[in-house]
């Protein structure tokens, strides 16, 4: 399946598609045109201009430890603090609802999460202030805010079910949308453009390094050929081109697609180097007693919380061992069973302490 011109999609094209069937046939059929999964339904695909606008209403997503987080933060009377990815603004609300003398400084990379959590937390217009940037260069934020120091900084790490749900982010490989996985649609590459600008061999090493996939040379080969066969335009086409790889065989009932898009999420999003540069400035940026809180949700990101946390001068982990979600809230939300909160406090001035 290939756009008409059979040419890959730019900037502008990345639009919505939709699926305009033969006769009888249901857009439901044409989502299970999956290999292994369904036969392919013939048809025309036209492309919209609706850009993948979202009403802020339309910005669902559950936050996950909502009260754990805002318990190991223990907001104080008068704190500012750090919501370094507000989404969907569910933990920036807890700690605003917290204490009416609380002022957060909310952070996104992404637009959509800014004006959905704006709209939530208009109730608290004059104590929250919403700056779109990266929480990797939060110190410079602050600095520009004219802000020393926090209380306190918290990270509720990934993506938001938004992102990952709508087909024009191109995250998930059940909807079909533009190779695109920026959380940031404003800058940076596309992941296919990154699929197109690696070689072989550090595409491979993407795929094994972010998504832990053994079979990551032959699914970077395979990836490389329907790139240059002008063969990947969509996430079905991407999931497509990586099953051609390693056969349709679910491994523990996981489809074969799942490590290979999250490590080019990743890798698109500079996400491991985001969190690192994260938690190279949290000394510099939390007063001596107060608290950073980190939630992750894959072990390449807890290691380099945990690193920092433990072995690291400048903190006191709140507990040795991360705190999970209760049994009530992973019951309710998938997403909450693979998360780990782990929570620091700010011990006083030394000299391992980082200028900032
Ligand atoms: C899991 S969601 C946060 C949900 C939020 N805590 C809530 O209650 O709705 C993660 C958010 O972090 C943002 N994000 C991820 N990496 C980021 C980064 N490096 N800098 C700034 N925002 C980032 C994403 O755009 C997304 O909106």
């Amino acid at each position: 399946m290939s756009r008409p011109d059979g040419k890959p999609l730019s900037a502008p094209e990345r639009r919505t598609r939709v699926w305009d069937p033969p006769g009888d046939a249901t857009e439901s059929a044409a989502q299970l045109a999956l290999p292994g999964m369904a036969e392919e339904v013939s048809g025309e695909w036209t492309w919209t201009d609706d850009g993948g606008e979202m009403e802020p209403a339309d910005y669902v997503h559950a936050t996950v430890m909502r009260g754990e987080v805002v318990q190991a933060l223990a907001p104080r009377t008068g704190g500012v603090y750090v919501d370094a990815t507000v989404g969907g603004g569910g933990h920036s609300e807890a700690l605003l609802e917290a204490d009416p003398s609380v002022r957060v400084i909310a952070l996104d990379r992404d637009e959509d999460a800014l004006e959905a959590s704006r709209a939530r937390l208009a109730r608290f217009a004059p104590r929250v202030a919403f700056v779109h940037a990266t929480f990797g260069s939060v110190a410079d934020v602050l600095r520009e805010l004219g802000v020393a120091t926090v209380a306190g900084l918290c990270a509720d790490l990934g993506v938001s079910s938004p992102q990952l749900d709508l087909p024009e982010r191109g995250m998930s490989f059940r909807r079909e949308g533009p190779i695109d996985m920026r959380m940031d649609r404003s800058s940076g590459e596309t992941a296919l453009e990154l699929v197109g600008r690696l070689d072989e061999r550090d595409l491979a090493n993407v795929i094994f390094r972010y998504g832990d996939e053994r079979r990551s040379r032959r699914i970077a080969r395979s990836l490389k050929r329907a790139y240059g066969e002008h063969d990947l335009h969509t996430t079905l086409d991407l999931r497509r081109a990586i099953v051609r790889g390693v056969g349709p065989v679910r491994v523990g009932g996981v489809d074969p697609a799942t490590r290979t898009f999250q490590a080019l999420r990743i890798a698109v999003n500079q996400e491991l180097d985001e969190l690192e540069a994260l938690l190279r400035a949290l000394p510099g940026i939390v007063e001596e007693g107060g608290t950073a809180a980190v939630v992750s949700f894959h072990s390449l990101e807890d290691r380099l919380v945990k690193h920092a946390f433990l072995r690291g001068e400048a903190w006191a982990p709140l507990s040795k061992k991360p705190l999970v979600a209760t049994e009530e809230e992973t019951a309710q939300n998938v997403r909450a069973r693979s998360a780990k909160l782990r929570a620091a406090r700010r011990l006083p001035e030394g000299p391992g302490r980082p200028a900032r």
